[in-house]
């Protein structure tokens, strides 16, 4: 299907930044890092309420990428309340529905960065549980 119900909302300007931090006070580090992309759901394109998982999916693919690239980022979840107030502050469209923010910056030492082993195989069940 396909929908890619998705919009991405960048925050690049330190006083739009500054607004979005006391929004969602648990990114405090946004301002540093200096971009903010707000991940939206289009309301009007997702399918069956799936759309959470269409953004969450390109969220993480964003991040990805980002490393890829060099970049660090850090995702930080967004409540009902949350979105809301966001959604105002932006001008979106009633039909755009905030899900998620990804910060996004350049890593002070990125060459120290290891990523972490975190595979945990008693959560893997093979044929039976
Ligand atoms: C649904 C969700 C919401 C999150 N919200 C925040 C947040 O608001 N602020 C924050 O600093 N980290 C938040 N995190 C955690 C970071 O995304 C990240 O997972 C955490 O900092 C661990 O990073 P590490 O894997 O590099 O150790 C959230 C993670 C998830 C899965």
């Amino acid at each position: 299907m396909n929908r890619q119900p998705w919009e991405f909302y960048v925050a690049t300007e330190e006083s739009l930044l500054q607004k979005i931090q006391t929004i969602h006070p648990h990114c405090a580090f946004l301002t540093d890092a200096g971009t903010g992309i707000i991940v939206c759901i289009d309301t009007e394109k997702e399918y069956a309420g799936m759309g959470i998982i269409d953004v969450s999916l390109a969220s993480q693919n964003l991040m990805l990428e980002a490393y890829a690239l060099g970049y660090g980022t850090c995702y930080c979840g967004i409540s009902e309340e949350q979105s809301v107030a966001l959604q105002q502050l932006l001008s979106m469209p009633k039909t755009i529905k905030p899900s998620g923010l990804i910060v996004l910056g350049k890593p002070l030492n990125a060459t120290e960065h290891t990523p972490h082993e975190r595979f945990n195989p008693n959560a893997v069940h093979l044929n039976k549980w």
